[in-house]
């Protein structure tokens, strides 16, 4: 991709992002929860076809985030990190909240629900379905790359992967998230290039292979718009971390840094 080996840090957030998304996309939602993000990007993105996938079973493999070993009992989700399912487990909570997105979203032409993992999911899609695709469902290393992978081959060769909670701090840290990790293996496998990563707490990024489609629309479209944006190095990309300043009041700052360095020492 021309000019590839940069990525522009923008300050701005996901949500203002899809302001500048070309409309009538074709696009996909990986990690769904209560469809906050997918009803903002339907509001400003207005996709022709938006694909919502979640098993909404209140059970992330390898992760107890939502308290899935309580809420089912049977499944030790800690017994192996890239353990994979053929189908979600039937369940209440899951049930529930998957039926509270069906109703949000009911009436709208343009949304199509999967309950199913992601992995799963994806041998669904012929290749190149996509113009743009979000990830944000299991944070795991394995399971973003496999996401990554998976979906890289749905797009559409101009197509956008992009995808939330790429940040390390102490509570990613807690949680093993993997997605810079597993992004920067992506990168260095594939012929996908990073485009933009956003000032925010729980950054988002945003990857192309060319800029000739729908990701060269949308980042023409940044670069008409308002919003600042710092050229950087994508080597960089790896070391992101939010560093947090503890005020003299005790409230924190969050101090975005691409250094590996101490945190603070202001004597
Ligand atoms: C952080 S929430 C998503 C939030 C949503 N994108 C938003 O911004 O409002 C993560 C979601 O990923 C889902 N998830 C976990 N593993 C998944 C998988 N393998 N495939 C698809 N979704 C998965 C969980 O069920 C959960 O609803």
């Amino acid at each position: 991709m021309e000019g590839g080996r940069h990525v522009y840090y923008v300050l701005s957030s996901r949500e203002h992002l899809l302001r500048h998304f070309p409309k009538g996309g074709v696009g996909a939602e990986i990690g769904v929860a209560e469809g906050n993000y997918s009803a903002e990007i339907l509001a400003s993105a207005d996709p022709k076809e938006l694909h919502l996938i979640d098993p909404w079973s209140h059970l992330e493999s390898g992760s107890d985030l939502l308290q899935a070993r309580s809420l089912l009992s049977e499944v030790d989700t800690k017994r192996d990190r890239a353990e994979t399912f053929e189908a979600p487990p039937a369940n209440a909570p899951g049930d529930a909240k998957y039926a509270a997105v069906a109703a949000r979203f009911q009436g709208d032409p343009r949304v199509r629900l999967h309950r199913q993992y992601s992995y799963k999911a994806a041998e669904a899609f012929e290749d190149g379905s996509f113009d743009f695709v979000y990830l944000d469902g299991n944070h795991h290393y394995e399971f973003v790359l496999r996401d990554l992978e998976d979906y890289a081959a749905k797009l559409k060769p101009g197509g956008l992967l992009f995808g939330h909670d790429f940040f390390e701090d102490t509570f990613a840290q807690k949680e093993r998230y993997g997605v810079i990790d597993a992004v920067g293996a992506f990168v260095k496998r594939s012929d996908f290039c990073f485009v933009l990563l956003t000032w925010e707490p729980f950054s988002t990024f945003c990857l192309a292979r060319r800029l000739d489609g729908f990701a060269g629309a949308f980042l023409r479209n940044v670069f008409e718009s308002d919003v600042q944006m710092i050229e950087i190095p994508d080597a960089l990309a790896g070391s992101y971390q939010d560093k947090m300043y503890e005020r003299r009041n005790g409230s924190r700052k969050r101090i975005p840094s691409f250094m590996n360095s101490l945190q603070f020492q202001l004597g």
